[in-house]
């Protein structure tokens, strides 16, 4: 396949996503696709984008645009990060590496989700940028500590701790697709649900080359890699708490990013907890359905973080201009989850890179538009936001870079 996908062909991530569909069997579409329950939050998410409206400044002549961030006191090329994705590795051969490897060239960050399909040392080595290494407590402590033992020694820089999953979603569209069935790995079981396999024979002629149904090679249990039928169960098992935290920072003692805060309250405890980062998460609207976009939590969770860690956010980002808005609204960067795995899923490293493109062209194109020469020049005046949302201006916002 050649490197680059034709932005004739690609021109915005939704032309990404339908290539996905088009290349992966159901199952495996739907559970990038899908959210929880009836995916309110979900839309949610990406509705709050387009309830917040541009105020540009014309006649302002922009030729280069700087699109630079500081997080956790390294600097970035781009304001977004590849934000963890559970088993990346079904969309694409060595999925998080491709990933990986793509959010590096571009000069950002991969975040690699426990649930991950590759080793964790394939994955650092395959990226010249920074790699975070992301935590689910699943195995237990002395499970975890191993795999943090090794993100360190592997360089991963910082440790994600999510949050927000003491227990999986209910993802409808997983359920009705067999995902369960399908991982019991016995022939009259799985029968119903083949054929969707069937149907994308080029899907299923590179899975199979790439092992097939896969363990995740982070996760030992004394020695073997979990199988993905034991890792529902293991989730529910091993919620994450704060007192957990303590012990998290002691053995990874390097900086903590918490994942999935939403309420001031949870932010102050992260704050608390000496995180060095927080994200203003929902999980993408795959866990507790109902709960507020992301946006539109951010400023409680702004004004408690109290310009302490560094604010992220995510959740419904499928545009640069999407990313604009939230670090005009206060964001430091955000995380993009879905716009890159349908890439992933598109078309490998080739469909990330393109996603990446994509978004860093909206960017820029966003900032000439607005007539602001950098990410860090923005600010509250570059947008109106409905009233309920409060806009930050600096240098009023505390949390305001
Ligand atoms: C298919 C899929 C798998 C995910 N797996 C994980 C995971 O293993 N760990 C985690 O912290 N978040 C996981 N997330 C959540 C993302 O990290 C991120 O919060 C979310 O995708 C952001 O929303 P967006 O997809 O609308 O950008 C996953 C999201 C998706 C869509």
């Amino acid at each position: 396949m050649s490197r680059e996908l034709s932005r004739t062909r690609f021109v915005n991530i939704s032309d990404l996503r339908q290539a996905a569909r088009r290349r992966l069997p159901r199952m495996v579409f739907d559970y990038i696709d899908g959210g929880a329950d009836r995916e309110l939050t979900l839309r949610e998410n990406c509705a709050a984008f387009e309830r917040v409206r541009f105020r540009p400044r014309s006649a302002v002549a922009t030729p280069r645009c700087d699109l630079r961030v500081t997080v956790l006191g390294r600097e970035l090329a781009l304001p977004f990060i590849l934000a963890p994705i559970g088993s990346s590795r079904m969309f694409f051969p060595h999925g998080e590496a491709a990933a990986a490897r793509e959010a590096g060239r571009a000069g950002t960050g991969y975040i690699l989700s426990t649930l991950s399909g590759c080793r964790l040392e394939e994955v650092k080595a395959a990226t010249e940028g920074p790699a975070w290494y992301q935590l689910y407590l699943v195995g237990g402590r002395d499970v975890a500590c191993a795999a943090m033992a090794r993100a360190r020694a592997a360089g991963f820089s910082a440790l994600v701790v999510t949050i927000d999953t003491p227990v999986a979603g209910l993802r409808e569209r997983d359920v009705r697709n067999g995902v369960k069935e399908l991982l019991t790995r016995r022939l009259g079981t799985m029968a119903p649900f083949l054929p969707q396999m069937l149907a994308r024979p080029r899907w299923l002629a590179s899975f199979l080359r790439d092992g097939g149904l896969m363990s995740f090679p982070n996760i030992l249990i004394d020695g073997v890699p979990m199988g993905y039928a034991d890792v529902g169960a293991a989730l529910e098992q091993s919620a994450v708490s704060w007192a957990d935290l303590r012990w998290i920072r002691e053995a990874w003692q390097g900086p903590i990013v918490i994942k999935g805060v939403h309420t001031a309250d949870d932010a102050r405890r992260a704050v608390d907890t000496g995180a060095e980062a927080i994200v203003v998460s929902n999980h993408g609207g795959r866990q507790l359905d109902g709960v507020a976009a992301t946006l539109q939590v951010r400023p409680d969770v702004i004004a408690a973080a109290a310009g302490r860690p560094d604010v992220l956010l995510d959740g419904g980002i499928r545009r640069g201009g999407d990313i604009v808005k939230a670090i005009c609204l206060g964001a430091r960067a955000v995380l993009v989850g879905r716009a890159y795995a349908f890439g992933l899923g598109a078309a490998g490293g080739p469909g990330v890179a393109c996603a990446i493109d994509i978004l860093r062209a909206d960017v820029v194109r966003t900032l000439k538009l607005l007539g602001c020469a950098s990410i860090a020049a923005l600010d509250g005046s570059y947008v109106a936001a409905p009233p309920e949302w409060p806009v930050p201006r600096a240098p009023e916002s505390p949390a305001f870079r």
